[in-house]
């Protein structure tokens, strides 16, 4: 057990290390095998070799099994043979590097970890209660002053579950595009709620054009009267509108001076729009509270720029978060394989999608050879192997005293919550908590200072309720 875990402490700081991927004790072991792999290998696998892991094995990945890969090659499949290329210790040491790579898939195997509803960590007891069942899929959560929730179900409806537990579904809600990933996405609440009521709504807008369904993602504001959504007013839409059903983005959050950000994915067209400021996928927004473009917006005088563009070369940021104590937006996107971010956005900036990356294709090919690049931000962290990031949420409540200040993130993939424990505002360490709590859809601070995890199959809304 505990090398188990110095093994993930291990893999926590070789992750958290990331903006300085090459100090790693790993890279020292295994310098030699790097350069061989950067040198021969990485055209076809990607640069990072525990991107190439994370695959489907089809030869095996015994190390005798990949001294034999690597040595015959697979010709009819396109694997070179490297006997003669490469000398027979280096193909060795390749060998060891691989096996050893493969940890890092490895930390997440938590087969034997038993299901409960009540878990432990920084001695906090922390027990799943549930307050919302049988929906699709938990998208968006906020609470209003009264203590009850308001919830957003991806597949179109906006529930409210009051603090007696009943649940009604309020009605105004714009019609969504429930197809692929699109839907009724985020919610938030002005931060002056209590005096003007605003509430804002993310969506997936569509229209018939051509015989085809299009779609983009739509931002509104609205007030709720009785249980009904009222005085609707379109704040934004982001052209163009496409045929794909993915990459929303759709995230939002506020900041002290009552600035709102809001998250495009760049809807799978990843060579057309996140590069270009003259389309709004792939980027992040910022808006004043009623939709209109702040005057202080990085290009509002750039001509054919998209005015309300705050940062781009985004992918699918799916976590988007103020963090107040420092007045900094902190973002997460969903990568390719093995590029998932932890990014803090900066005003202007160019995050690099998809000229840098630490990731290759699901399909194990490569799309870039490069990480990093003059101009482009580079990730506070990146993923490998890939997560699938979902939901994110700054800690600030006092009722999670072991947890305050720190960053949650939800893995869709692993079951798990990464904690990003921040010290002087830099990701010091990553934690695995909630450890098999199934297919981790969201996770929010609610303004009622309580933790809310959604999780899907069947889709439910827990309160962590600290005991
Ligand atoms: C020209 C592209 C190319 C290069 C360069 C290349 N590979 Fe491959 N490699 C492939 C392809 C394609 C496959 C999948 C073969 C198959 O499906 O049977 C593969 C498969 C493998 C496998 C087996 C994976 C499995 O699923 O069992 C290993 C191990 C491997 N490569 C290691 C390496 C190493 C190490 C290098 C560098 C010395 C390298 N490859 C260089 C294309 C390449």
């Amino acid at each position: 057990m505990k090398q188990i875990a110095a093994l993930v402490f291990a893999i926590a700081l070789l992750i958290s290390c990331a903006k300085n991927a090459s100090v790693q004790k790993n890279d020292n072991q295994f310098a030699e095998a790097r350069k061989t792999y950067g040198q021969y290998c990485a055209t076809c696998h990607g640069e990072k070799v525990e991107a190439f892991v994370d695959r489907q094995w089809k030869h095996g990945k015994s190390k005798d099994e990949i001294i034999t890969s690597i040595t015959n090659g697979w010709l009819e499949n396109g694997m070179p043979a490297w006997k003669g290329t490469v000398s027979d210790a280096g193909i060795e040491e390749l060998a060891e590097l691989i096996v050893s790579s493969l940890g890092t898939v490895n930390q997440y195997d938590f087969e034997e970890v038993e299901k409960t509803d009540t878990y432990s960590s920084q001695g906090m007891t922390l027990k799943m209660v549930p307050v919302l069942e049988d929906i699709d899929s938990p998208w968006g959560l906020t609470s209003l002053p009264d203590g009850s929730l308001l919830i957003t179900d991806r597949e179109g409806d906006l529930w409210k579950v009051g603090s007696d537990n009943s649940k009604i579904k309020i009605s105004g809600v714009p019609a969504v595009l429930a197809e692929g990933q699109g839907g009724l996405f985020d919610i938030k609440l002005h931060p002056d709620y209590d005096e003007n009521g605003w509430i804002y709504l993310t969506y997936a807008k569509f229209k018939e054009e051509g015989g085809e369904t299009l779609s983009t993602t739509a931002m509104i504001r609205g007030k709720l009267s009785g249980n009904t959504l009222v005085q609707k007013e379109e704040l934004f839409e982001a052209h163009p509108y496409l045929t794909t059903r993915h990459h929303y983005g759709a995230r939002m959050a506020f900041d002290d001076e009552n600035y709102l950000y809001l998250s495009v994915g760049d809807r799978g067209k990843r060579d057309e729009n996140p590069q270009s400021l003259e389309n709004g996928c792939g980027k992040i927004h910022r808006f004043n509270d009623d939709g209109s473009i702040p005057q202080d917006n990085p290009f509002v005088n750039t001509p054919n720029a998209v005015k309300s563009i705050w940062s781009y070369g985004h992918r699918n940021p799916q976590g988007l978060i103020y963090k107040p104590d420092v007045d900094q937006i902190w973002e997460h996107e969903h990568g390719p394989r093995g590029g998932d971010e932890v990014n803090i956005i900066e005003k202007g900036k160019n995050f690099g999608w998809p000229v840098i990356s630490y990731g290759i294709n699901y399909n194990g090919t490569t799309f870039t050879d490069i990480s990093a690049k003059e101009g482009m931000v580079q990730p506070q962290i990146y993923y490998l192997p890939s997560i699938a990031p979902c939901g994110m949420t700054y800690v600030s409540s006092s009722k999670y005293p072991g947890w305050n200040g720190d960053i949650l993130v939800g893995s869709l993939r692993f079951n798990y919550i990464d904690r990003l424990d921040i010290s002087e505002n830099k990701i010091a360490n990553q934690e695995k908590e909630l450890i098999n709590i199934g297919r981790l859809r969201n996770v929010f601070e609610a303004p009622d200072g309580f933790i809310y995890v959604g999780i899907e199959n069947p889709g439910t809304v827990y309160r962590l309720t600290p005991q």
